[in-house]
């Protein structure tokens, strides 16, 4: 088959190994190996090349993509859609192998579906985010989760120092999994994530309760450290304001300082984890095109029964309908996962400040 492969969206960390695995797996079974380069960016202008296997050699422990990205508008549109399938026809591609996470995932399906069978499509989840439906955990969410939990660790150090409180805010866009997941591993005492819709009061209450607990008579804590998602609908400022009036009225004294992260969370080299997750996921989809699948992405470890078996136990199959089904009902809320996640935060939110 001519397989092209592109990375769409924002970067994740394993992306490139990711690139690597689909290329040296695809040319080892008689495949050519096709990158477009910038996501969908490049379908539309017919910007592809063949991925020769020395000029990929040694991107596995890259961050980034070698192919380049792209948040590309035109293909929500009937237009660019029509125009990408004409143009990956003159590519003479047969197969497509999306990286990205969901509006990459999304353009993946509807590419799928208007192509008539023409064009196999295939996904893989890679967003920092870990919002994509049944991805279990998606390509970059790993490594992004270990560069919080370090610069929450150097936060902390300068923090014991002055005897500050840290309010740091980490990317996740509207999903608090980084934060709840890294801040839990970094020892915050507090965790702020906008699901469940939190009200400015509920925060307020909450980070009452716990700087009292923290600051309670007998206690000498050193370091504060709130840990708070970038879709949590309140300024990481307007948290620190908050804090310090908190501070003032226990009394506590102890200053407060904000971080934002940024960016900072979504390069680096991958993890070991990533670097596997990638791999193993890049093989299932060389098998899932030689099979005729279309329409479907390979999911890391999804929920239990979600999904078709492959011959990796950690890899399944699953219609990109329902992993965008899945993903509405992550974003909404009324995902049992996201349920079953602030249960388990509301639970430890008490033991948190020590
Ligand atoms: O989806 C990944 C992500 O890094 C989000 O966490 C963040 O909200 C967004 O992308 C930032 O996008 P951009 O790089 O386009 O500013």
């Amino acid at each position: 088959m001519r397989i092209g492969i592109l990375t769409s969206g924002g970067d994740a960390p394993g992306m490139n190994a990711a690139v690597r695995a689909l290329a040296v797996v695809g040319h080892a079974r008689g495949h050519e190996m096709i990158g477009v380069r910038n996501g969908y960016l490049g379908v539309l202008t017919k910007d592809a090349g063949p991925l020769a296997a020395d000029a990929i050699e040694g991107i596995t422990r890259q961050g980034g993509t070698v192919l380049g990205s792209s948040r590309c508008l035109e293909m929500t549109t009937k237009d660019g859609q029509q125009k990408a399938l004409a143009n990956l026809k003159e590519l003479g591609l047969e197969g497509l192998i999306v990286i990205g996470g969901n509006g990459s995932l999304t353009g993946a399906h509807v590419l799928a579906e208007q192509g008539n069978g023409s064009l196999k499509v295939v996904g893989m989840p890679a967003s920092i985010d870990n919002d994509v439906g049944h991805a279990g955990l998606a390509i970059g969410v790993d490594t992004a989760v270990n560069t919080i939990v370090q610069a929450c660790d150097r936060l902390s150090d300068t923090a014991r120092a002055h005897k500050r409180c840290f309010i740091v805010e980490v990317m996740g866009r509207n999903c608090g999994f980084l934060a709840m997941r890294g801040g839990i591993a970094a020892e915050a005492d507090a965790i702020l994530y906008g699901e469940g819709g939190v009200t400015e009061d509920d925060i307020v209450a909450r980070l009452d309760r716990m700087l009292r607990r923290c600051f309670a008579p007998g206690r000498d804590k050193k370091r504060v450290l709130i840990v708070k998602s970038e879709g949590l609908g309140l300024s990481v400022q307007r948290v620190r304001e908050h804090v310090e009036t908190l501070l003032r009225a226990i009394p506590a004294s102890v200053d407060a300082r904000e971080t934002v992260l940024g960016h900072v969370v979504r390069g680096g080299d991958p993890t070991a984890l990533d670097r596997t997750i990638a791999q193993r996921l890049s093989f299932a989809s060389i098998l899932a095109l030689e099979a005729g699948l279309s329409d479907v992405m390979l999911g890391w470890e999804p929920p239990f029964g979600v999904g078709r078996e492959t011959l990796d136990p950690s890899v399944r199959i699953i219609p990109l309908e329902e992993v965008l089904a899945e993903t509405a009902r992550l974003l909404d809320g009324t995902s049992p996962i996201i349920q079953r996640r602030m249960l388990l935060l509301a639970q430890v939110e008490e033991v948190l400040p020590g």
